[in-house]
């Protein structure tokens, strides 16, 4: 997509496009300032109408509204029920957690010599991080990662459990989330929220389940499901292809490899590079709540108006050879996470450490690596995602 968002941004950068069919038309914004001015303005861009490129009527909004597709006290009386675990302090003392489950994966899949990256080390270790700070019992995280696999927001007809714009999501479409793993996962949260509610435990759940919300209202059996929803997949598939496209480029990039190896300090740095190279998330949506002038264009009250957070990460205006992969890129000012949002992203200091702990555990063992076969892609308009990495691996 690269080509055609330098297009955008040089010659149309607040685009509309009318596609697929009338009322699923929206406004392409591909510059990182207008990008940023946008995530800014949440009065005049909601997400209350959700976030991503699909049409919801308003009774399947209310249904399906997580924090992510409300705004103003309910998101933020939401989004404080478990602000400070995912703080950089707090996630630090999951380090130890970190670093031992980073070293199993990693000890469990390099002596195999050839495999595929993704099969083997990207694809459940961040789904195994969350069943932890849910405190999942060992029995069940398993299924958990199984799960939390199957959901997976994409238009991808090699996945089970296809959650948007699919034939097959329309037997679904009166359920919340419409997709069958879904609804075992709120199931099973269902099932821990009871066990928890009135204990004293400190994992994710209990918290959820005792505690008022600061506006004073109480989250409802669908702001639970909701709830646990985003916490088992908003953290799956994005760090997972972070963690995939940034070993495919460091493999691309041997010298870049070699600087981290030289000096392993360099990695917390080089993960901003990491985020902004791998982009994990195209895009997300918002909806103008009045008209509105944005590069030029007149927006209308209503109209969708799409972040391609992709696009901005490779912004010349803002990145020096933006199309470079530099370990050492200072001032790295991208969007990943979304840039002066309400909705920033909760889990940012997670998803650093997990990918600062996964290379600095990996880099040591490894002597060289290389690519074995085609690298192929996850077919979907929001995640940029890599389904195979098949490498060889010399142990150090
Ligand atoms: C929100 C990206 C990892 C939890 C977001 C948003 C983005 C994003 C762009 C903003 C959505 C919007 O503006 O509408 C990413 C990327 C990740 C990642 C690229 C990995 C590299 C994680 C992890 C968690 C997490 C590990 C842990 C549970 C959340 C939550 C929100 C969110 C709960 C909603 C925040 C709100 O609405 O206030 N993420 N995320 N994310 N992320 Fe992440």
């Amino acid at each position: 997509p690269w080509r055609m968002f330098h297009t955008l941004r040089h010659e149309d950068p607040v685009h509309w496009q009318p596609e697929p069919s009338p009322n699923q038309g929206f406004w392409a914004v591909t510059r990182h300032e207008d990008i940023v001015r946008v995530d800014r303005d949440p009065q005049t861009f909601t997400s209350s109408r959700f976030v991503n490129l699909e049409e919801l009527d308003d009774s399947q909004i209310a249904i399906r509204a997580s924090m992510l597709e409300r705004d103003g006290l309910r998101h933020r009386a939401l989004r404080q029920m478990l602000q400070k675990q995912f703080t950089p302090r707090a996630v630090a003392e999951y380090g130890a957690f970190l670093r031992g489950l980073t070293a199993k994966t990693l000890d469990a899949a390099l002596p195999k010599g050839r495999f595929d990256f993704v099969k083997e080390v990207s694809a459940d270790f961040p789904i195994n991080v969350l069943a932890r700070m849910l405190d999942v019992p060992e029995e069940d995280t398993q299924q958990l990662i199984d799960w939390g696999n199957r959901i997976i927001g994409n238009t991808d007809p090699d996945y089970a459990d296809v959650l948007l714009h699919s034939e097959e999501s329309e037997r679904y479409r009166d359920l919340p989330f419409r997709s069958p793993a879904s609804l075992e996962v709120f199931d099973y949260g269902r099932r821990l929220a009871a066990e928890r509610r009135g204990g004293d435990g400190t994992d994710l759940v209990s918290r959820l389940v005792n505690q008022t919300p600061a506006d004073g209202v109480p989250l409802s059996p669908a702001d639970f499901d909701n709830y646990f929803l985003l916490l088992v997949v908003a953290g799956n598939e994005t760090t997972r292809h972070t963690i995939t496209h940034s070993m495919l480029a460091l493999i691309q990039h041997p010298e870049q490899l070699a600087r981290l190896r030289e000096d392993p300090a360099l990695i917390p740095k080089a993960v901003e590079e990491f985020l902004r190279w791998a982009s994990p998330v195209y895009h997300f949506r918002r909806t103008a709540t009045r008209d509105v002038e944005l590069g030029g264009k007149q927006i209308k009250e209503g109209d969708k108006v799409v972040l391609w957070f992709a696009s901005g990460n490779r912004d010349e205006k803002v990145f020096g050879n933006p199309y470079d992969f530099d370990v050492t890129r200072r001032d790295n000012d991208h969007v990943t996470f979304g840039k002066g949002s309400p909705h920033f992203c909760l889990g940012n200091s997670l998803a650093r450490l997990e990918i600062q702990i996964m290379f600095e555990e990996l880099l040591p063992r490894v002597r060289d690596i290389r690519l074995t076969g085609d690298v192929p892609r996850v077919r979907s308009n929001f995640v940029n995602g890599i389904k195979e990495l098949p490498v060889e691996v010399g142990l150090a």
